[in-house]
């Protein structure tokens, strides 16, 4: 297995200070949550965003029950959306996140996670709005 060496500093401040961690209000109209799983592992992210008038994620949280680069990718990811855009926030690829942490290749589909459930909390949320009209 891989010396905890072998990860970049980042990933492990991210792993072992998680931003974020937490839960928001499912049933709220302005928050939005997506929950994914990574088939190649099994692991599970939960990451919801909380969206103000402006449109602009005001808070978001994590929990995610899996390996540390999941968890670091999570952490970094629901930073980097706060005050951004939902459609700002829609543009993050789980490349610019693997690129920040130095994953290696094999834990690439970590930042897929992120990715991914960034992409859900937003549709939930678009669909909440919808049924809003
Ligand atoms: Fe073991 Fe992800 S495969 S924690
Ligand atoms: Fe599967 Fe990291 S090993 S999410």
């Amino acid at each position: 297995s891989l010396s905890i060496r072998a990860y970049h500093e980042k990933v492990i401040d991210h792993y072992e200070n998680p931003r974020n961690v937490g839960t928001l209000d499912k049933k709220s109209k302005t928050v939005g949550t997506g929950l994914v799983g990574a088939p190649a592992c099994g692991d599970v992210m939960r990451l919801q965003i909380e969206v103000g008038d402006d449109g602009k994620i005001v808070d978001a949280k994590f929990k995610t029950f899996g390996c540390g680069s999941a968890i670091a990718s999570s952490s970094l990811a629901t930073e980097w959306i706060k005050g951004k855009s939902v459609g700002e926030a829609a543009t993050i690829k789980n490349t610019h996140i693997a690129k920040e942490l130095s994953l290696p290749p094999v834990k690439l589909h970590c930042s897929m996670l992120a990715e991914d459930a960034i992409k859900a909390a937003i549709k939930d949320y678009a669909v909440k709005q919808e049924s809003l009209e």
